[in-house]
């Protein structure tokens, strides 16, 4: 057991609690793994655990891991790579990239990287997109796993619509996804989720096949993209004539269900996002992603109408940043925004409290793992970052004068990135 006292952030359903002078206890749970044990303030705790050692951090906020519900490791040199949307950049520059995930000691090196770089930003848990090769999941999972990192991934589905080196084989493509879920789902703290790419790149075999292991495997994630940009809809409509919208497609083949999550979610109507909430599907909400291919703006208002699960993902590489405050940031940005005929008006104005919950607890819940991981009340295993609110001499000044909760939080929402992240804290395993 271990205990820190600092200042402390985590919610209470959506509402974020902030306790200037905290103190966090961690310890391990039945299994061995260390979760937290208590939290509030440190006046109220610190005499119920006598003689326990307690590192103090004056100054620094301790908050939980942020939650990338949406991220391509393969896609690391893609980041900032322009295109004319979404379409000719896979074309351009995304399918060649992931094509060198054919080499073992390619995929290898490019984990390590992707791993180290989601730690540095504070990312703790993430559910990750691999390359259609199966070498580039044992790559990354195995990395995850020696780091005891809880993390999701799979091997991309794409028989069709794909260049020579990246598309797979109908069959095995479905046989290999299967291996891997008996390989890593549920190993240590990893999970497995099926990935076909999206409608256009998979045979509705492929599909069909997805959504019968889906079935078969209900504690298994699936992850796609839906509803992106205006191209891509034509072609899915093109492909699936009758069907009532690009989302239905994937919801005909068993592919709508809690734990799956697709990314974007832009160009939906009412009736998409209520087979959304219907289905315990979630949304992995992508910004910077979204405004760098110029794909659209996720509407926050339709989605708390509908009620339907969200979150907040870097969609690396389309994304163009790992920092889940450059993230926060484009979020905001988009709230504001609301694009109706040729005109921007303004729309939601999201709380930065609301914003940090979409990438934390928020980000937890739509992955189907409340209470796991994204909050630090009793339970949630240990992974915490140590915040530096004085980073920068900027953030200095600004934070010093913040009167609010949300000032606080503001100031570092728009000014901070990777050097607020003093420490990133993996929750370890005794071993057994
Ligand atoms: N749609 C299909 N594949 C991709 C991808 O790799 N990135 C994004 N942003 N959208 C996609
Ligand atoms: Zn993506």
């Amino acid at each position: 057991m271990k205990a820190y006292r600092a200042s402390l952030l985590y919610f209470k359903d959506r509402q974020a609690v902030f306790e200037q002078d905290g103190l966090l206890v961690v310890g391990p749970n039945a299994q061995g793994r260390q979760v937290v044990q208590a939290i509030g303030s440190f006046q109220s705790l610190h005499s119920g655990y006598p003689g326990l050692p307690i590192e103090h951090l004056p100054g620094r906020i301790i908050a939980p891991g942020f939650v990338d519900m949406h991220v391509h490791y393969p896609q690391l040199d893609v980041i900032g790579s322009p295109a004319d949307g979404l379409l000719p950049w896979l074309e351009n520059y995304t399918f060649p990239e992931e094509k060198r995930f054919a080499a073992p000691e390619y995929c290898a090196q490019a984990a390590t990287f992707f791993i180290a770089e989601l730690l540095r930003h504070g990312v703790t848990t993430a559910l990750t997109f691999a390359s259609s090769h199966t070498e580039s999941v044992n790559a990354l999972l195995g990395q995850a796993q020696q780091r005891n990192l809880r993390m999701m991934a799979g091997k991309v589905l794409m028989d069709q619509n794909a260049p020579d080196g990246l598309r797979d084989d109908t069959e095995q493509s479905l046989i290999d996804t299967e291996a891997l879920i008996k390989q890593w789902h549920g190993v240590d703290r990893l999970g497995y989720a099926i990935t076909p790419r999206f409608v256009p790149t998979s045979s509705a075999a492929q599909l069909r096949g997805a959504g019968e292991l889906a079935a078969k495997y209900p504690d298994v994630w699936i992850q796609s993209h839906v509803a992106e940009n205006l191209d891509e809809i034509a072609w899915v409509k093109q492909l699936y004539p009758e069907a009532r919208s690009y989302l239905s497609v994937y919801a005909q083949f068993g592919l709508l269900r809690p734990r799956a999550v697709y990314a974007h979610c832009i160009h939906l109507d009412d009736e998409d996002r209520a087979l959304l909430r219907a289905t315990g599907t979630a949304a992995a909400v992508s910004p910077t992603s979204n405004l760098f291919l110029g794909s659209g703006f996720f509407d926050y208002a339709a989605a708390d109408r509908a009620g339907h699960l969200y979150g907040l993902a870097s969609d690396v590489g389309g994304g163009t940043s790992f920092s889940p405050f450059h993230t926060m940031l484009a979020a905001y940005y988009v709230g504001r925004t609301k694009v109706e005929g040729w005109q921007t008006k303004p729309a939601v104005s999201l709380s930065p409290q609301h914003l940090w919950w979409q990438h934390t607890a928020g980000a937890a819940q739509a992955l189907g793992l409340s209470g796991v991981v994204g909050n630090l009340l009793p339970g949630c295993e240990a992974d915490f970052v140590i915040l530096n609110p004085k980073a920068t001499a900027l953030l200095a000044r600004k934070t010093a004068r913040a009167g609010s909760l949300d000032e606080l939080l503001f100031a570092l929402i728009v000014l901070g990135d990777d050097r607020v992240i003093e420490k990133t804290v993996i929750s370890q395993a005794l071993p057994s």
